[in-house]
């Protein structure tokens, strides 16, 4: 690699936002066919780099070199007339517009002064039949899932002839068959000697994809490496500066009653799910994506309404038709995809963290304990490490792993009874993750039951006390954390019984 010329050179690149300096002398290499890693933990300035890059944000300092020129990058269009493409971190699609309206955004087909639409489906149409994307393009986006539009966001940026395409998580909404095409594609991008910036919390993906890695801390610049010469060990303590002794905690906890019982749950593919919780568990629900995990929270908390079976909290029959009833039951609800739910983008950390549980601070005379609040607020930006200038600082402002630990101290503060939590560390870094679980544990500890989905084989194993795994909507399997391991589970997950 080294005897080529970088195709990429950002050297001592700095940036300050009111309050922060998001970025300090900070310098990324990328040559041709390679995919350069980016990471480092929440709020380490990876995105604000990449947005510098292309031409989202101006650089305070620092020179930027394509194929060993400088140039120079004052907005979007010069990136892209450079050959930079990106997928964001946050979905930039218009819901309003079509598939290939999006797809042609700013870059439209005309003929004389008007669009040419005709071919602009025709070659959108070709676009998805390549990715095996099968939807009309001229489909409303808002009608697609997370994932789907996820996967027109990618086709939208490799569409462009990018010599160089940022991806910046672009795995966090997907299923594993997209993950998987997306690999594909990533090495199609390669062999055409396209680099490729990858952005990414999971390790697996990371030393499966990538061929050298960068390391950003508190917007320095800690490293590069080639992947072959680093352990995951090692990644982990350049990204947080230390250790991790212990990266999946478990505690024993005394169980208690039963407090969450749930029989016969049924709706549309979801079928006959039965199960029970005690106080001071903590239940993995395991299962490939589209199992039916999340319908099965969903039901629970009253989001769907379901066709068949009954709900039992505390031994006694509940009614839940809303999320509201699963409140008042005491069940809350973490939502996997958090960036399309629960984040008022507009309002500060403090009044997000504070919004569903407005109740729990009132005095007897209904005025709001402010003081209360705040300390409260402050309590969890320590607890779960959240980056930000202040309390008072307004959501949209902090990295995308950051608004996430907003909303999850948000549930922890309303302290319910049963916690359903669905992807607790999606887009979470390692040492942050770590928090989370001695949260969990913490609950564990005050005789709470937890219910955690999750997709990462490892913190299902390292922190859940028993597992179901369900399979087509279906519970195939029930383990105790004794007999626990990677295949029972994968066996369970794609059907098999015993
Ligand atoms: N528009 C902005 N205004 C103020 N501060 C900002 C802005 N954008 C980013 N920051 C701050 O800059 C720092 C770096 O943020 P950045 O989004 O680059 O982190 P990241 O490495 O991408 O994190 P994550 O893994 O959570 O996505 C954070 O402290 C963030 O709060
Ligand atoms: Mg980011």
């Amino acid at each position: 690699m080294q005897d080529k010329t970088p195709i990429l050179e950002m050297v001592n690149i700095s940036k300050s936002f009111p309050g922060v300096k998001a970025l300090d002398k900070v310098s990324l290499r990328a040559f041709p066919g390679e995919v350069m890693g980016l990471l480092g933990e929440n709020g380490a300035g990876k995105s604000t780099l990449m947005k510098i890059l292309s031409g989202v944000y101006k650089k305070d300092e620092g020179i930027i070199k394509i194929d060993g020129k400088e140039v120079e990058i004052n907005g979007i269009k010069d990136a892209k007339r450079l050959g930079i493409s990106i997928i964001h971190q946050e979905l930039s699609l218009l819901p309003n517009l079509t598939i290939y309206e999006n797809l042609f955004l700013g870059n439209e087909i005309v003929k004389g002064f008007k669009l040419n639409k005709k071919d602009m489906i025709q070659k959108s149409q070709e676009f998805l039949k390549k990715f095996n994307f099968n939807k009309s393009p001229k489909t409303l986006t808002r009608d697609l899932t997370v994932g789907e539009m996820q996967m027109v966001e990618i086709i939208k940026a490799i569409s462009k002839n990018a010599k160089i395409v940022i991806m910046d998580e672009p795995t966090t909404a997907l299923t594993e068959v997209e993950t998987e095409r997306l690999f594909t594609i990533i090495n199609q991008l390669k062999q055409q000697n396209i680099a490729i910036i990858y952005i990414s919390h999971r390790m697996e993906e990371i030393f499966r994809i990538c061929d050298r890695i960068t390391v950003l801390r508190d917007g320095t610049f800690v490293g590069e490496e080639d992947i072959k010469n680093v352990t995951k060990d090692k990644l982990i303590s350049m990204m947080v500066g230390r250790k991790l002794e212990e990266q999946f905690p478990y505690v024993e906890v005394e169980k208690g009653k039963t407090i969450l019982e749930v029989r016969n749950l049924s709706w549309k593919k979801i079928k006959d799910v039965s199960f029970n919780l005690k106080e001071g568990e903590i239940l993995g629900i395991a299962g490939l994506m589209g199992s039916g995990r999340t319908e099965v929270a969903k039901l629970i908390f009253g989001e769907y309404k379901k066709e068949k079976g009954e709900i039992l909290v505390e031994g006694k029959k509940v009614n839940i038709n809303s999320p509201k009833d699963a409140i008042k039951n005491g069940i809350a609800y973490l939502s996997e995809d958090r960036k399309k739910e629960g984040l008022v983008l507009k309002l500060s950390v403090l009044e997000n963290m504070m919004i569903a549980n407005l109740k729990a601070y009132e005095n007897k005379f209904k005025r709001l304990n402010k003081k209360k609040q705040l300390s409260d607020c402050k309590d969890y930006i320590k607890k779960l490490s959240i980056k930000t200038s202040s309390p008072y600082q307004i959501i949209k402002n902090l990295s995308g792993g950051n608004q996430q630990k907003v909303i999850i101290a948000r549930w922890l503060l309303n302290s319910p009874k049963v916690l359903i939590i669905d992807e607790p560390t999606r887009g979470i870094d390692v040492g942050a993750k770590k928090e989370i679980y001695d949260i969990l544990n913490q609950l564990k500890k005050q005789g709470k039951g937890i219910i955690m989905i999750s997709s990462e084989m490892e913190e299902i194993l390292g922190i859940s006390d028993r597992i179901i795994v369900m399979h087509e909507g279906r519970i195939t399997g029930e383990i105790s954390r004794k007999e626990a391991n990677q295949e029972l589970i994968m066996k369970y997950a794609v059907g098999l019984t015993d």
